[in-house]
């Protein structure tokens, strides 16, 4: 428990209306896997001299700090697994400019991706990073995970579009990280340090975010394909023949069968496998690479391919896509939801190897995802609740991790490691590369006050007041 003591303290650095320490912290104890560790408080900042006051108490008394966006992570970035404070910033949420000129926008951590699509989009603009969850979390959860999400395939993940952070450290200083310009090679890049780092370095008060010119068209397809073969060699495909799609992504046989009495349209018979893609770009541009793919589409075996510029049908598709994380919950009693990316040439023999570790330990396999990047979010589930099946699915993810890494891949390509993932970095990081990553955290913060035991295979430490 924290003291009366270092609650008066608390109260005093960060004023009684910031600071929640009833029943309402249960709403900041999970994220979207819904495992809670509920906290001792709540802070909800609304200045940068609130953070600092925050994380001054917290270096005198020892107590951890976690910051949390919008809570929509899926690897547990924004938990309290320690106790002590969540540090919310969802009270930074003002969009302070956006500049046509520079092409950039000024946010605060706390605004949601979506709001920034629709404030830049009346100036011929748009922020390309869109996470599946785009409509609930925010842009803060966003760079400190380097959220991905369809469109990367063709724009690149949320690094390419941060230009300057403004954070808090540790110790309470605030820094300044990236010049605003697009170059800037002055020193070490703080600023890339920061994106990515799940929470554990500094927290994010401020950010200069880059925007992109809207595309004149966009064209939606659907290829109707027989198999999650055809649609893995068609990725390749699309890939050799220098075609670049602003979505690529994928349902395998276990996805398509879940969706798809969700979808706008019958699939005809012998469909089990489906691609949604995209192609933008100026007017004729956009319509000549939509028929290129729908051409390599026919050749790679689609029983059909449905085209729409926009429309009510192709807006359904992308909601069933959006909301495949939720359904697989949804249906299932236990979730555990992978996002592994492989070389694209390695895709189908990685899915296969996938589906035959669950068969071996009788657990459903079920895999979607973001095929252009090689990104799979490989969901391994069960109808079954209990400890029991759980382990067996730990053991299924462990070793779709190892598969991955043996592959020349990853085991998370854009949902951070965070608590969950933890126990397997080792698998991915070498001892040297996991030492000099943790010594950079203990220069950043030698108490490890900031957002403690994640990522890295940290010595147990109790949780601050056991
Ligand atoms: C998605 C999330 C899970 O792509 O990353 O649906
Ligand atoms: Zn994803």
């Amino acid at each position: 428990m924290l003291s009366a003591e270092q609650l008066r303290e608390l109260e005093a650095a960060v004023g009684a209306a910031s600071l929640i320490l009833d029943e309402r912290r249960v709403a900041f104890a999970a994220d979207e896997l819904k495992v809670p560790y509920l906290p001792h408080a709540v802070v909800e900042a609304r200045s940068v001299a609130d953070i600092q006051a925050l994380l001054r108490w917290a270096n005198r008394h020892k107590v951890p700090v976690t910051p949390r966006g919008a809570g929509t992570g899926l690897s547990g970035g924004a938990l309290a697994v320690r106790g002590g404070v969540v540090l919310s910033m969802a009270r930074f949420n003002r969009i302070l400019e956006i500049d046509p000129v520079n092409r950039w926008a000024v946010v605060e951590p706390g605004v949601i991706n979506f709001q920034l699509q629709e404030a830049a989009a009346p100036h011929g603009l748009f922020y390309p990073p869109d996470p599946a969850s785009w409509e609930s979390s925010s842009l803060g959860g966003n760079v400190a995970e380097d959220a991905g999400g369809p469109r990367c395939v063709k724009y690149g993940v949320t690094r390419a579009y941060v230009l300057q952070l403004e954070a808090v450290l540790p110790s309470g200083e605030v820094i300044t990280c990236g010049p605003r310009t697009r170059k800037g090679v002055a020193g070490y890049s703080l600023r890339d340090l920061l994106i990515g780092s799940e929470g554990t370095l500094a927290v994010i008060t401020r950010m200069v975010l880059r925007l992109q010119p809207k595309p004149a068209r966009t064209l939606t397809l659907l290829a109707l394909l027989p198999d999650s073969a055809s649609a893995c060699a068609l990725a390749a495909t699309i890939n050799r023949e220098g075609l670049t799609p602003s979505a690529l992504e994928f349902m395998d046989e276990a996805a398509v069968e879940l969706v798809r009495g969700d979808l706008p349209m019958a699939l005809p018979e012998g469909c089990r496998s489906l691609l949604l893609l995209e192609a933008d770009g100026g007017r004729a541009e956009a319509e000549e690479l939509a028929e290129r793919l729908g051409h390599l589409c026919g050749e790679a075996g689609a029983l059909d391919v449905w085209m729409a510029e926009g429309g009510e049908k192709a807006a359904r598709l992308w909601e069933v896509r959006r909301r495949l994380s939720h359904t697989t919950r949804e249906r299932f009693a236990q979730k555990l939801s992978e996002d592994i990316a492989v070389p694209l040439d390695r895709l189908q023999e990685c899915l296969e190897a996938c589906r035959r570790l669950g068969q071996a330990k009788g657990v459903h396999v079920l895999a979607y995802g973001h095929l252009g990047d090689g990104n799979l979010h490989v969901n391994v589930l069960s109808r079954e609740e209990g400890e029991a099946s759980l382990a067996r699915m730990w053991q299924v993810v462990e070793e779709i991790f190892r598969l991955a890494v043996d592959f020349g891949g990853t085991i998370t390509a854009e949902h951070g490691v965070g608590c969950w993932k933890q126990p397997y970095i080792g698998i991915e990081l070498s001892p040297q590369s996991e030492q000099l990553q943790m010594n950079i955290k203990r220069l950043f913060d030698p108490n490890n006050i900031l957002n403690p035991a994640k990522i890295f295979s940290w010595p147990q430490i109790e949780e601050f007041d056991a």
